[in-house]
This record gives C-alpha cells, structure tokens and sequence, in this order.
C-alpha cells in the first residue's frame, strides 16, 4: 500500500523534489490515464498545503476542456479553450501563475472561496492535451517554485500514462 509521507514544506524546492520521488512510485507500473489523474490529484491535494482544489481538466476537442480527476468541491464541467484560467493556458500554450484571480477577469469561479490559481500544461508527443489546475483560498499562495515543481509532476504524470485506449 502507496502511504504519502510527510515532507517538511519550509523549503519549496526540497519540497517538490521529494514529492516528484513519491509520485514516481504512486504511479509506477500502472499507464492508466484516470487512474493515475486520480491519484496524482489526490497526493497533490493531500500533500500541498493550503489548497482548496487539484485536478484535471482534459482537452475533449481543440475548443473545449472537460474536468477529469479531482480533490475540491464539485466544478464546472466544460471551458472553452480560451476562457477562464484553464482555457487560457490551453491557448496560450503556457502556465498560468495567478496571484489573486479577482484580478484575472475572465477568471471562472467554481468555488467562491478560491483566491489565487496556478494551471500548468500537460503535454505528450502530439502537444498539449490539457490542464493540471490548483486552487488555493490564500491570496499569492503560489509562486514561481510552486509552479516549477507542479510543471515537474505534471511531465510525471504525462509520461506515466498512455492514451491508446
Ligand atoms: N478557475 C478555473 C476554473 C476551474 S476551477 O478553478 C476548478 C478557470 O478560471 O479556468
């Protein structure tokens, strides 16, 4: 049984190099696409203090992201590539580091109690097919080692799974 170990977070970069390890071993020997969204969503949310929301957004066609595997409240299903935080990374082709959304103004808000945001691109051989997005209710929760290390454990997750199903 796969036990997340308590890491000291007091050093951001130590931080998401130990989680990088444990999220190899999370997902070792299993290629599942929702399966390992699932639990890499979990550890992020268990493991990443101050979150109010981890998961997936996958591209369903080139105009539109669907949620996939998630730790929060209940969220908004579609987003037009283009709109919101996530729809935004998806057509900008880069990250999103979002310090308070009240000053993003398409910013989507699924839950109300959401201050700041970070979404970073998941990517394979043929390109970008969707989202990893956190939330956190702490206005500047995120920074530029925040978003480092989730743009490491997203190329984790991407190069674990296939999507020849
Ligand atoms: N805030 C996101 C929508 C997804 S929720 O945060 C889970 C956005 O603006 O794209």
């Amino acid at each position: 049984m796969f036990a997340a170990k308590a890491i000291d977070t007091s050093h951001k970069t130590a931080f998401y190099r130990d989680l990088a390890a444990q999220l190899k071993a999370l997902l070792d020997g299993e290629s599942d696409s929702i399966a390992n969204a699932a639990n890499t969503a979990a550890l992020i949310f268990q493991m990443v203090p101050d979150l109010n929301w981890a998961g997936f957004y996958f591209l369903a066609s080139d105009e539109e992201l669907v949620v996939g595997p998630f730790q929060g409240k209940p969220a908004c299903v579609r987003i037009a590539v283009g709109k919101g935080v996530c729809g935004t990374a998806v057509q900008l082709g880069t990250s999103m580091l979002i310090r308070d959304v009240h000053d993003f103004p398409g910013h989507i808000a699924c839950d109300a109690d959401s201050r700041s945001e970070l979404v970073v691109l998941l990517e394979d051989d043929e390109g970008v097919f969707g989202v990893l997005d956190l939330d956190s209710p702490l206005p500047g929760r995120f920074d530029e080692a925040d978003q480092a290390g989730i743009e490491t454990l997203a190329a984790i997750y991407a190069a674990a799974s296939s999507f020849d199903n």
